[in-house]
Parts: structure tokens; sequence; C-alpha cells
């Protein structure tokens, strides 16, 4: 039995509202408690009770899986849908938690029409008009958007940091300042982010993303770009060592630029560790914890945030299934909501006092 059901059934039913609804598992947060949170998948929050319960027990702040991309809200150039958007910022208002943003201006997952954009000036004007709509519409209640997802080239070199997109081949890196400025034009309050994966590996590629991301910021911020944060994804190898003193100088180069760090995509892709489950769940939870120290020997994050709460739902098996058919386990609850090591890797980082 989950604690929270054991105190309310102990309690007696006259008793329910008198108390506060408990996170599971753990003493109520400390004000200064880091936000937790999941990237939510808006369907099954009404299809499986338990990922909705899961969802309310745990987090305190949300992200959309899907539902906030391009294909969701825009699929033709002549139409918006808001209705899994809206359905998600409404859950998340009842059960009091925050909504983040994902994303504007991406190079994945966008709509087929965006193909025919065909110059400078179209592209131009369906990012600033889709930015105005979108963050627009949800003005006030969403207070952090990634504006700017996954930016850097795959590897990125020199005279080629920038990813190929529909956004860079008509407008070159200026897409992203013309993202920015929009946001901030449309809601002046908005946290602006970019938000970025691969910064803490230790491999050559780890080192140039993080060289690339910091030559990116230092040229946004020398023009007087707004920019607020930097999104760490952490979507973990856990078959390869973070590089802790390359993240920790990164992260402290970033704050020293005045940017927040949010931890937005947590996750351990756990293909290539080996089982029995019990040992894995211990190596995708000690490779979590090495990352979140490291961040955290330089800056607090804002907020922590995995890609999905339960190993039922995740991104995970698209791209790296295991050989050995058993399925991945890369996230802070088992397929059944039970929590894992992860989870309490999560807790013990977010509940600590500094
Ligand atoms: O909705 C359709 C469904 O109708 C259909 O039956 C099914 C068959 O494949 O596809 C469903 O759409 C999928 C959608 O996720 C919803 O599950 C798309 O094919 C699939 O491409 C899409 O993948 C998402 C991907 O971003 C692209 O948007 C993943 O769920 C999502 O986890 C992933 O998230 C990204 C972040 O936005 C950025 N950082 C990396 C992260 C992981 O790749």
């Amino acid at each position: 039995m989950r604690r929270r059901e054991f105190v309310l059934g102990a309690l007696g039913t006259g008793a329910v509202s008198c108390i506060a609804p408990l996170p599971a598992f753990a003493a109520p947060l400390a004000p200064n408690a880091i936000p937790y949170g999941t990237a939510i998948r808006v369907d099954m929050l009404s299809e499986d009770p338990l990922y909705r319960q899961a969802v309310i027990d745990y987090c305190q702040v949300l992200v959309a899986e899907g539902a906030f991309k391009w294909p969701d809200l825009h699929p033709s150039r002549d139409s918006f849908v808001f209705d899994q958007a809206d359905q998600l910022l409404a859950f998340a208002e009842e059960n009091g938690m925050a909504l983040r943003g994902h994303t504007l201006a991406w190079y994945g997952a966008m709509p087929e029409w965006t193909e025919t954009i065909a110059s400078r000036e179209e592209a131009e004007t369906e990012l600033v008009s889709y930015i105005e709509t979108v963050v627009g519409r949800y003005k006030g209640r969403i207070k952090s958007w990634d504006v700017v997802n996954e930016p850097l080239a795959e590897f990125p070199k020199p005279g080629a940091l920038i990813r190929e997109s529909i956004w860079q081949r008509h407008l070159g890196a200026d897409y992203i300042e013309l993202a920015l400025r929009t946001t901030a034009r449309v809601d002046p309050d908005v946290q602006l982010v970019i938000n970025e994966y691969d910064v803490e590996q230790p491999t050559d590629l780890g080192r140039a993303k993080r060289k690339a991301f910091l030559d990116l910021v230092r040229d946004l911020k020398a023009r007087d770009v707004p920019l607020h944060a930097i999104g760490l994804q952490g979507h973990l190898r856990g078959d390869m060592e973070i590089d802790t003193s390359g993240l920790t100088s990164f992260v402290a180069e970033l704050k020293s630029m005045g940017l927040a760090i949010l931890v937005t995509e947590l996750d351990v892709i756990d293909n290539l560790l080996p089982g029995p489950e019990a040992e894995l769940d211990a190596m995708v939870a000690a490779r979590a914890k090495t990352f979140l120290d490291a961040i955290g020997a330089a800056a607090r994050p804002e907020t922590v945030i995995t890609w999905g709460i339960s190993d039922r739902y995740t991104w995970v098996p698209i791209w790296f299934s295991r050989d050995d058919g058993m399925p991945n386990r890369p996230l802070p609850l088992d397929s059944d909501f039970k929590p894992k090591p992860l989870m309490q890797v999560i807790q013990d980082f977010t509940r600590s006092p500094s």
C-alpha cells in the first residue's frame, strides 16, 4: 500500500479533508526544496489512473513530452489545436504544479507543411507568429519556456556550431536570437531557456558541446539578447562516466554569466548496462547522482525534471532497446510505479538544504 493511502485510510474518510496531501514515501517538501517533476504523456493522465496518481504524489512541476510541440499545436499552416495543451495546463493548475513550456524552436518534430517554407521572410513570419500565438495564449501561466531546443550540431566544429533545421536553413543562427527576442516581447516575465544534451560526456563530443554552448551563450550575452537559464537535459548514458570536473566548470561558467541552471530531461539510458535488475537500478541511480552532484557543486538547479516518471512510459526503447530483451529501466519508478533507487537520489538531492 502506498504511504499516502495508508495515512488516509488510517485516519478514516472524515479526517481526509483536514490533512494536506503528502508526497508519497516522503516528508512534506521544505520551502527551499528544489521542485521535482516529470515530462507528461497527456493521454495517459486519463487512461492510466496509476500514472496520474504517481504524478500527483511525486511532482511539483510538469512539462509536456509532446502536446506543446509544433505537430501537436500547429499541424497545418492554417490551424492551431490546443486541446491537449490546455488539458495539461488545467491538470497542473488543479494540482498546484508549475508547467514548463517545451519547445518553440527545435529542429525535431516539425509538421510536414513547414517543409514548404521557402524563404528567409517566410521563416521569420512563421516563427514569430507561432511564438506570438503560443506564448501569448499561455502568458502568465507558463513561466518558463524552452525557447530553443538542441541548437548545437551533433558534433559542433568551428564554423559549424549550429544544427541544421528549418530555422537554421533559412535564418542561419539568427533564428536563436529571433526566438528569444520574440518570446521576451510577448511575455516579458517569462524565463527564457536554451535546452541541450550530451554536455556531461567525458569525450571529444562532450568537450565540443560544452565549448560550443559557452561560445553561443557568450555571443548572445555580448549582444544583449535576452536569456535567463540553461536547460541541461541529462539523457545520461548508463555505460559512460560523467565528466564531473568538466561539467562543474561548465556550470560555474554559465552561473558567472548570470544564468540559472535547470535539469530538464533526466533519465539514464540503460541499454548497455548488465542486469540483474537490482544491480542495474543501482548503476542508474549512481550515474544520476554523479551528474546532479557535479552540477550542484557549482550551482543549485532551479528544478529537476525527469523525462517520464515510470519505466512504463519512456522514449528510451525507441532508440536504445536492450539486446537481452529486458525492458529499459531509465526512470525513478518501475513499470508498476514502485520507487527505485533513482527516486531516492532525486529526493535526497532536491530536498538537501543547499
Ligand atoms: O502519437 C503517435 C501515435 O498516434 C502513433 O501510434 C505512434 C506510432 O509511432 O506515434 C505517436 O507519436 C509519437 C510521439 O512521440 C508520441 O508518443 C512519435 O512517433 C514520436 O516521434 C514521438 O517521439 C517523441 C520525440 O521527442 C519527438 O517529438 C518522444 O515521445 C519524446 O520523448 C521525445 O522527446 C525529446 C525531447 O523533446 C527533446 N530532447 C530529447 C527527447 C527524447 O528524444
